[in-house]
């Protein structure tokens, strides 16, 4: 019998890739989602891909009865991924409670019904971002946590701190906390991507519209950085990559019998690249210019932070290996087909 996974904001951007990889690697899943940043359509997205339409549950994580119907009515989850969340960094600064009451929230509710319906892990969607501007590059797990600098970055802490303390005080469950950097990209196969709703606030979403003509100009924010061309440094991932590396979590977690309660691990690729440098892969891979200007900085922007994935390499037997010229590639062909609608 498959293992089956309930999957929370399972149709949004990492989640329906993962979805996708989930059940190519044979499990069985549940997405639960209140679509306030995605759409149903993305199912059949997932569909199309895997020739399974998963379960979906059109719903709010932060209700705990809606969750109660949720596991009656599909027993037996065994696994749990936590996407659903909100992740917008300046909208957080505008509306804390609703960042707090929504990721903090979700993450309660669904480790509160765990014991109860014998789900036995779960798998959280944490950040770089709880690492703050570094002090030194790249960044592994044992590094320091920084005082946050938006309410969107607190719930990420907050989150990993109810989560340590939750299983400390003997509730018997596991996790693994997933450090994302910046995960950018889209299936290959252009059956599903990121879908930002308005202007995006993301450099990847921002360069795509540009170069397709729907944005006059992307912006640089800032070239006065204390780095090779002066534009501040990420470590880029492509969601594929990412999303597989949630299977392999989720296995070890399941499946360890002597695995930690609690594991953390930074998903990056270990590869720092510039804003500009971003820009000219796109511009290379796709031979479309993006037209961009300087701008100034943007307030809150870290100057560069890229991961030191070892712990995920060697323990996970994970390795980032999308290169990201063809990360680009898969941006632009999913943004010529949502254009084209
Ligand atoms: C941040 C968080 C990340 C979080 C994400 C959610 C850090 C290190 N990362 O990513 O954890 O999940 O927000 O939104 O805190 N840029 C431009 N022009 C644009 C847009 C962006 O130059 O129009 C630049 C930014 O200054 C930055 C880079 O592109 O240097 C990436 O920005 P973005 O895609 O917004 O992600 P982060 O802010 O790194």
């Amino acid at each position: 019998m498959k293992t089956k996974i309930l999957v929370t904001g399972g149709t949004g951007y990492i989640g329906s890739h993962t979805v996708v990889e989930l059940q190519n690697a044979g499990y069985e899943v549940v997405i639960i989602d209140n679509l306030s940043n995605s759409n149903a359509a993305v199912i059949d997205g997932i569909e199309a891909i895997t020739g399974i339409r998963p379960v979906f549950v059109e719903g709010d994580c932060t209700d705990i009865n809606t969750l109660h119907e949720l596991f009656k009515a599909n027993p037996g989850i065994k696994g749990i991924i936590n996407f659903a969340a909100s992740k917008a960094v300046g909208e957080s600064v505008q509306k804390p409670l609703l960042y707090y009451r929504n990721n903090l929230n979700t993450l309660m509710n669904l480790l509160d019904l765990m014991p109860e319906y014998g789900v036995k892990g779960i798998v959280f969607s944490s950040s770089c971002t709880v690492y703050g501007e570094p002090d030194v590059n790249p960044i592994d797990e044992t590094a320091p946590i920084k005082p946050a600098t938006s309410p969107y970055g607190n719930t990420k802490q907050v989150c990993e701190e109810i989560i340590e303390d939750y299983i400390r005080s003997g509730a018997p469950i596991k996790s693994i906390l997933l450090r994302y950097f910046n995960p950018i990209g889209a299936h290959p196969s252009a059956e599903i991507g990121e879908l930002p709703l308005g202007v995006p606030q993301n450099l990847v979403p921002y360069l795509t519209q540009t170069a397709a003509g729907i944005r006059k100009e992307l912006t640089v924010f800032g070239d006065d950085y204390n780095t090779p061309d002066g534009s501040c440094i990420r470590d880029y991932i492509d969601v594929v990559d990412l999303a597989k590396a949630h299977v392999i979590a989720m296995k070890r977690m399941l499946d360890g019998e002597d695995t930690d309660a609690v594991e953390i691990f930074n998903l990056g690729t270990g590869r720092g690249l510039s804003v500009l440098e971003l820009i000219a892969s796109f511009e290379r891979a796709t031979g479309v210019k993006v037209p961009h200007k300087i701008g100034p900085r943007r307030a809150g922007d870290i100057e560069k932070i890229w991961a030191d994935p070892k712990k995920a390499n060697e323990v996970l037997g994970w390795t980032a290996s999308v290169p990201v010229d063809e990360t680009m590639k898969n941006a632009w062909a999913w943004q010529c087909k949502v254009s084209k609608h």
